[in-house]
């Protein structure tokens, strides 16, 4: 079996439906409000273990009722939480807005998430015992370095999902193996609206890149090949959340697997198509069998 890594966020999701998202100043009434468990981190380590993979998370939830639930639905998920701490005070939440095109905006307080800024004891063996380090960047920037410099050094690929998009440190994309922003987080990264200009933007710095097109599908690109676009099914989308975590959870296992590139997009893809018809994150996340049927 694959077994996978992720060191990244645990979040509860507070989500609000509405009709459209308010403008600023603007009170909108809304339709209904829900929870779920989600945070990229942990979203990404439920997507790989619903893939088939072995999955063990790094990160903290707070010792609030939040992160016993957040701890409870990783395990539920079969997922190894000995590594995740729990510290004193909030667990990490993203407040959510979701309209009636399945689109969403999002506001997250780190809480515990914020407390992860170096790895702690234990944490690089258990790195190095995964076929991939799944990375994004709800921790703090140092610890996520402090992870991709650990797994590099083990030889364990290391795949950073760059969201929320913010400046990438060179330490970090240089112990980076493959990328995977969307497209918003690769003009943002590059300043190259045109995915594959930013995808050649990108292979200046790390090997590999995929870039996440929504509803389009995704991008491939490696140094010296030419890039691949592998389309995604078509769907009606009542809640995003999650979709593009969905697909970096389940493009690892694939890849780890042995699985070709253009047939890991492609299921990977068909994951996030299956999580955006339903709502929430982790909740919304496909397991095996119905990835495969698509
Ligand atoms: O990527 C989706 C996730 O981002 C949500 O689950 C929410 O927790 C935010 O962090
Ligand atoms: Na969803």
């Amino acid at each position: 079996m694959t077994h996978i890594v992720v060191l990244g966020s645990t979040n509860m999701d507070l989500v609000a439906y509405v009709s459209r998202a308010p403008k600023p100043g603007e009170t909108v009434t809304g339709r209904e409000f829900r929870t779920f468990p989600g945070g990229k981190g942990a979203n990404q380590a439920v997507a790989a273990a619903r893939a088939g993979a072995e999955v063990s998370m790094i990160g903290a939830v707070g010792s609030d009722e939040f992160g016993t639930r957040l701890r409870a639905g990783l395990t539920g998920a079969g997922v190894d939480t000995d590594l995740l701490r729990t510290v004193d005070g909030p667990s990490g939440t993203a407040h959510i807005v979701v309209d009636d095109e399945g689109g969403n905006a999002i506001v997250v307080i780190p809480g515990a998430n914020g407390t992860v800024t170096s790895l702690a004891p234990g944490d690089e063996t258990l790195i190095a015992t995964g076929s991939a380090l799944l990375l994004q960047l709800e921790l703090p920037l140092s610890a996520v370095t402090a992870g991709a410099e650990a797994a590099r050094r083990h030889g364990v690929r290391t795949i950073l999902t760059p969201a929320p998009a913010q400046p990438l440190p060179p330490e970090l994309l240089a112990a980076t193996d493959l990328l995977v922003p969307n497209e918003h987080e690769a003009a943002a990264l590059t300043g190259h609206a045109d995915p594959r200009a930013a995808a050649g933007a990108l292979l200046r710095h790390v090997p590999e890149v995929v870039i996440t097109l929504g509803s389009a599908g995704s991008l491939y690109a490696a140094r010296g090949a030419d890039p691949v676009t592998v389309p995604a099914p078509r769907v009606r989308a009542v809640d995003t959340t999650g979709a593009g975590d969905t697909f970096a959870g389940t493009l690892a296992v694939a890849l780890g697997e042995g699985t070709p590139v253009p047939d890991a997009l492609a299921w990977a893809s068909s994951a996030a198509a299956l999580s955006v018809q339903r709502p929430g994150a982790t909740s919304s996340m496909p397991y095996r069998p119905e990835i495969d049927a698509v």
